[in-house]
């Protein structure tokens, strides 16, 4: 069923009360990882819904923003291929802002500093607004976010926290192409060339995994770094090796601190990112 406004949401609500809500939350251009996602929601909860709304108060770079794929119709076959009984609430953008369209402020500490808080700013305050609001409309009891954007899922489980709400945020392991690729609606921009070439991403963080016991972070760096450099369609826009829990970057590793390798790129104008638990 596909629901525009919140009014029709609020009318399906008081025909089906005391039931279990999964949310998947995204911003259309629906894959396979969303597809996990969703199944997951429909095998533990009693209604599962997903929201369609390309927010832009997330967006800090407006081309980014028009350039990002909307794919309505499609996004509907593969949710209703998936299940029937899927509710799609995908509204109008006065739905989600009905006065202005602009972003609250959140103090998600630490969480915001690094890696997408420093160089997408303001990028943690729009998906935390925009997610108050879906929260509000849709009442979720549980919500499903992929591992793929980790650091979004620390911030939603903070957002949580510091909005004390009654929601259950689950973290489904990040969905991968055959050659490593995450994916990811943005992959819908690539060509078949780029999507091969793309796994150069993946294999950063595999070396770094695999390299990470025996050297130390500054010698992981450089060889990304590097690799980087020699691939001239890429644009590396950080590499981070950072503390699971504080997601803040490190220089020294301390013993019994699980860490991660987290990356962002420009792969001929599309942005990338992937992160991987490296210990
Ligand atoms: O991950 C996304 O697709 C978005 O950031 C989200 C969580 C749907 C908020 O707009």
């Amino acid at each position: 069923m596909l629901i525009k406004t919140k009014q029709n949401y609020i009318n399906f609500l008081s025909k089906n009360t005391k039931k279990v809500i999964g949310l998947v939350p995204t911003m259309g251009a629906i894959h396979e990882g969303h597809g996990s996602l969703i199944r997951q929601s429909l095998s533990e909860c009693d209604i599962t819904v997903v929201t369609i709304f390309v927010n832009p108060t997330q967006f800090n770079n407006p081309k980014d923003l028009e350039k990002y794929p909307r794919t309505l119709n499609e996004d509907l076959r593969i949710i209703h291929n998936i299940s029937e009984d899927v509710i799609v609430f995908a509204p109008h953008v006065k739905e989600i802002y009905p006065e202005t369209i602009t972003s609250k402020q959140f103090d998600f500490g630490n969480l915001s500093e690094f890696m997408e808080g420093q160089h997408r700013k303001g990028h943690f305050d729009g998906v935390g607004t925009v997610l108050e609001n879906i929260f509000e409309i849709i009442k979720p009891t549980k919500a499903y976010f992929g591992e793929k954007d980790f650091q979004q899922l620390a911030i939603v489980k903070k957002l949580v926290e510091i909005l004390k709400l009654n929601i259950e945020i689950i973290g489904c392991k990040t969905f991968r192409e055959l050659n490593g690729l995450a994916k990811s609606s943005r992959n819908a921009l690539l060509t078949t060339e780029e999507k091969e070439y793309a796994s150069e991403i993946y294999d950063s963080l595999i070396h770094a995994r695999n390299s990470f016991e025996n050297s130390t972070i500054e010698e992981i760096k450089e060889v990304v770094f590097n690799k980087f450099k020699t691939l001239d369609k890429f644009e590396l826009e950080y590499f981070e090796i950072a503390g699971e829990h504080d997601l803040v970057p490190i220089n020294t590793k301390k013993p019994d601190v699980k860490y991660r390798g987290f990356i962002a790129a420009f792969l001929n104008e599309v942005r990338l990112i992937d992160n991987m638990a490296l210990n």
